[in-house]
Formats: C-alpha cells, structure tokens, sequence
C-alpha cells in the first residue's frame, strides 16, 4: 500500500460517536473532504528513512492532521472563507459556534491520538508537539494584527508564516524522525528543511490565492485581498509602488466589503504593473532551493531521501 492509501485509510478507520450529530458530523465532514494529506505524508516519509515499518508512526500522523483541520475550521471563521477543498466551510454549512467547538474537539482528538504513539521518548514527541501547537497560534495572532496594518516588512511577514504554517510541516517530519529513533542532529536538519519548505508552501498559498484557478485550488480567489492579509505579494507591491500606486493600494484596501470585487481586480492590476507575480516565484525557487539542499545534507542515502526530494519538488509546482 502507498504512503496516500494508508494515510486515508487510517484517517477513515476512526470511529466517531454518533451523538451529538451536531458535534461530529462536521468532523467527519471536514476529513472526508481529503485535502493533499501533506503534513502526516512528510511524517512516514521522514520515517521512512530510517525504517520500513510505516504503519508504526501512523498515531503521529493521525494526531498532526486531526490538528491541521482544526486549524482549518478556525481558520476559515477567523478569515471570513466561505470555501475550503471545493465544498463550503463548517461555520458557513453550520455555523460559527459548530466551527468553535467541532474544531476545539478535533484539537483534543488530536492529542487522544497523539497519546497513542509509541516513541522511546514520549516525553519529546509531546513537546515538540504541543510547542508547535502554541507556535501555531503565536502566528496566527500575528496574520490577524497585520490585517490591521499597512507597514508590515518582509522579515515580519517570513516570521509571521513560519510560526503560523512552517513550523508544523518541520514538526511533521521531526515527529517521524523522533519516532523512528533518527539522531538529535538528523531531526534538526529534517525540522529545519521542513521550516524552509513550509516557507516555500505558504508563499504559493498566497500565490495560487491570486493567481490559481478556483476550481483547483479550492478556496475563493482573492480572499486574501479582501481580508487585508500582509501576504508577500502585497508587502513587495507597497515596497515597488510610486506614489501613485500606493495610493490606489491603499485607497482600494479601504472600500467596503460590497465592493469586493472592485477591491480584488483593482489590487491585481497594480501587481501587474510592478511584476510582484515573478517576484513572488523567485522566492518560493529559492526557498525550495534551500530546503533541498538541507535535505542534501542528511546523512541517509540518496534512494532513501528521494521521496521527500519527489514531494518539495511537487509541492515547487502544485496548483491546489
Ligand atoms: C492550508 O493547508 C493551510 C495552509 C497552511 C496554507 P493545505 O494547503 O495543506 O490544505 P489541505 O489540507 O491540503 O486542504
Ligand atoms: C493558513 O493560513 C494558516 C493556518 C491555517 C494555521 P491561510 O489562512 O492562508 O490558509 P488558507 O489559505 O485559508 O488555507
Ligand atoms: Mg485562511
Ligand atoms: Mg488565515
Ligand atoms: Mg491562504
């Protein structure tokens, strides 16, 4: 069985009260969705390098995509999304308070199975966990303050989405390399080429926010315009702008919510104008770049690292 299979197939084993419907129904909903599974793949992949037996880290894997749709669910509330995975949000098919508290149960699910990994040091596995669970949160606050402002630089952005996405697909794999038993050293450099490829991954969300096509990608085309997000295409489109640009930016970023699409269509054809598009791309090169490379340095056969190399390539090029 492949990696995807036994992934979907462990996630679809677990069985869920009935009652009350109103709590579980959108849990089931929200993992039936499917959605690319990246997070607990990155964790029997990094397993995977040491040894065979991958259905051993499935708990982890479990744990950290039970996590990863709680943050969804929040997420979208927070974001004012109306579309995730093609299909509408909890909080728009139910509503705000079922996203509150299926989402907070989907977090606790996640430590019930977290609990459940055998690790020789359960001590460090929870940590490393619950820490980035924290870290998550730390980002998250720092995306929404941002919405409020228009200086946001690019350091503050880069740290912003390392602690909001990146440090969760390092914990995935450091959790897979912990789990197999990977030295000290051997987790460090797979936590830190997760961090750089999580850079690269949420550079192109906010990419294919833009620039994807709805169908695909799910999510509605230019949310992130709407909310205000300090996302790095509109960070470089202020730093570019003349004076005149940045007054259209700003004068755009303050019209009413019903004028929406004024405000999308308005904002991408001032990145147009100053080229933010490639900008962006050449980031997102890089960062992957830098990933593989850390991914180069660890001591583990080239056979054995291939399939992480095959997935931060995909990842280079996915357009969902
Ligand atoms: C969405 O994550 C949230 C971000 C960090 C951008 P994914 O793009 O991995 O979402 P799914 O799970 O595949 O739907
Ligand atoms: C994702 O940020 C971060 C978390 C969900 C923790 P986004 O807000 O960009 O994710 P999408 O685009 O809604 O998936
Ligand atoms: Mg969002
Ligand atoms: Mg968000
Ligand atoms: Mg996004």
């Amino acid at each position: 069985m492949n990696i995807l299979e036994t992934i979907e197939g462990a996630l679809r084993a677990v069985a869920y009260p009935e009652k009350p419907e109103g709590l579980y129904e959108p849990i089931s909903y929200t993992l039936a969705l499917g959605g690319k599974r990246i997070r607990p793949t990155l964790t029997l992949l990094a397993y995977q390098l040491y040894k065979d037996d991958v259905e051993t880290a499935l708990p982890a894997a479990l744990a950290i995509e039970t996590y990863h749709n709680h943050t969804l669910l929040h997420d979208d509330l927070m974001d004012h999304a109306a579309v995730r995975r093609g299909q509408p949000t909890v909080h728009r098919k139910w509503d705000a308070n079922t996203a509150i508290l299926s989402g907070d149960t989907m977090l606790i699910m996640s430590m019930r199975h977290a609990l459940r990994q055998k690790c020789s040091d359960q001590g460090a596995w929870l940590d490393l966990l619950t820490r980035t669970m924290q870290e998550i949160c730390e980002g998250q606050q720092m995306d929404m303050n941002f919405e409020q402002r228009t200086d946001v630089s690019e350091e503050e952005y880069i740290e912003m989405i390392r602690l909001k996405t990146s440090v969760l697909l390092a914990c995935s794999l450091e959790a897979g390399a912990l789990c197999a038993g990977a030295s000290a050293e051997d987790r460090r450099t797979l936590y830190r080429f997760g961090e750089a490829l999580g850079l690269a991954f949420q550079l192109q969300d906010d990419w294919l926010d833009c620039y994807g096509d709805p169908a695909v990608f799910g999510k509605r085309i230019g949310g992130d315009i709407l909310c205000g997000k300090k996302t790095y295409l509109l960070i470089s489109a202020f730093r570019r702008a003349n004076r005149a640009q940045y007054g259209e930016l700003l004068r755009l970023l303050s019209l009413p919510a019903k004028q929406g699409e004024e405000r999308i269509a308005g904002v991408l054809k001032v990145y147009d104008e100053l080229g933010v598009s490639d900008l962006a791309r050449q980031r997102i090169a890089a960062y992957t770049d830098e990933a593989l490379h850390l991914l180069d340095s660890l001591p583990v056969s080239v056979e054995r690292k291939q399939p992480l190399r095959a997935l931060a390539e995909k990842m280079l090029r996915r357009e969902k």
